[in-house]
């Protein structure tokens, strides 16, 4: 037996509950894992609220490391004892201990740690994707990202000035703009008195950012589509400030024929090769340092609502890790 977080019902913290629970051996095609150390992430709030329905009772979770325990038959590229990581569904990784399919895990590079991997994998394959595959960051080119001081954020803006980009970010008070300077902001925005787009434009001599990278979602949805150029690209990739109300085409139209789109880790990874392939450029910028992740907050796996509190309540920075 061993234990992890459930819920029976969505809602608050409150519905997250420490149970224990039967893990059993590894199916055809499976691995079992012995997490070290889980991540949290803003989609285990809306998996837990519901804004994304889960079947119930249900665990959370989509981002673990930890070692293979066994394995079960036709699993061949991984052996007991090896060092894995991972980042997206099924969910379940709020667990000591859970069976997976084996091939959404990633063997971890010696140099790099299961903390460090539980608080980069679904932050950092998003940070991938986005600047690497949505849309191609080139040296040169300026862009805005929102909540820079958060865990997609910090990864996000290092690695966007490492590329060669100018980088913009917003943030919500002093504390965060200094780790956002300091984590390859150029220029930040504190978004909670700054007119956001009035400064992007001061920023860029009128000419607006060439990729604006939005998880905020409802708040600042349409600050973002006033700070692009024409031809600009709006990735909306997230909800932390509640969901984007429908949008009118024509305002795309209007504000310089702009490109919309509103992208997933899922589909970016779905299948083994391109998993394979963002995995390998987020962990080359890890390893030579042109990206830095820090855990900036280690809870007990036990207490994950205190956890989602923090998040929600912002009181986070950068990435977050959940001992089990
Ligand atoms: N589509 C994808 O593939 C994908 C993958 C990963 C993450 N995401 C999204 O990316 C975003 C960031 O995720 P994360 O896990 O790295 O979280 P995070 O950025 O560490 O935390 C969310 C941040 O959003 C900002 N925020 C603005 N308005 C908020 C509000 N009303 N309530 C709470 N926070 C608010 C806060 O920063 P300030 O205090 O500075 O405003 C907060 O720290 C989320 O929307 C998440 O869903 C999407």
């Amino acid at each position: 037996m061993s234990f992890a977080i459930r819920i029976h019902k969505t809602g608050g913290p409150e519905v997250l509950h420490w149970e224990e629970v039967a893990v059993g051996d590894p199916a055809p095609g499976q691995a079992r894992v012995r997490h070290a150390a889980v991540g949290l992430n803003f989609i285990d709030t809306y998996h837990r609220s519901g804004l994304y329905p889960l079947p119930l009772p249900s665990g959370l979770g989509l981002e673990g490391a930890g070692v293979v325990e066994a394995v079960g038959e036709g699993v061949s590229d991984l052996r007991v004892g090896d060092r894995v990581a991972y980042a997206g569904g099924p969910v379940g990784a709020y667990s000591q201990q859970r069976c997976l399919p084996a091939d959404r895990l990633l063997k971890l590079p010696e140099r790099i740690g299961f903390d460090t991997a539980a608080a980069m994998m679904l932050q950092g394959l998003t940070s991938a994707y986005l600047l690497r595959r949505t849309c191609r960051v080139q040296a040169g080119d300026t862009v805005l990202i929102h909540a820079a001081a958060g865990g997609v954020g910090l990864i996000a803006c290092q690695w966007a000035a490492a590329l060669g980009a100018t980088v913009i970010g917003t943030v919500s008070n002093e504390e965060k703009a200094a780790l956002a300077h300091a984590h390859g902001c150029a220029h930040v925005i504190r978004y909670d008195r700054e007119d956001v787009a009035v400064r992007v434009r001061e920023i860029t001599g009128g000419e607006g950012v060439a990729v604006v990278y939005d998880g905020v979602g409802r708040d600042t949805f349409m600050a973002s589509l006033d700070s692009l150029r024409p031809l600009g690209m709006m990735v909306s990739f997230g909800n932390a400030s509640g969901p984007v109300p429908p949008v009118d085409l024509l305002l795309l139209s209007q504000k310089g024929s702009l490109f919309l789109t509103r992208p997933t880790l899922a589909h970016y990874t779905a299948r083994r090769a391109d998993l394979e392939a963002l995995g390998n450029e987020l962990f080359d910028v890890v390893a030579d340092g042109r990206v830095k992740v820090e855990v900036h907050q280690r809870y007990a796996l036990a207490d994950a609502a205190c956890a989602h509190r923090d998040l929600e309540a912002r009181r986070t920075t950068g990435s977050t890790i959940l001992v089990p």
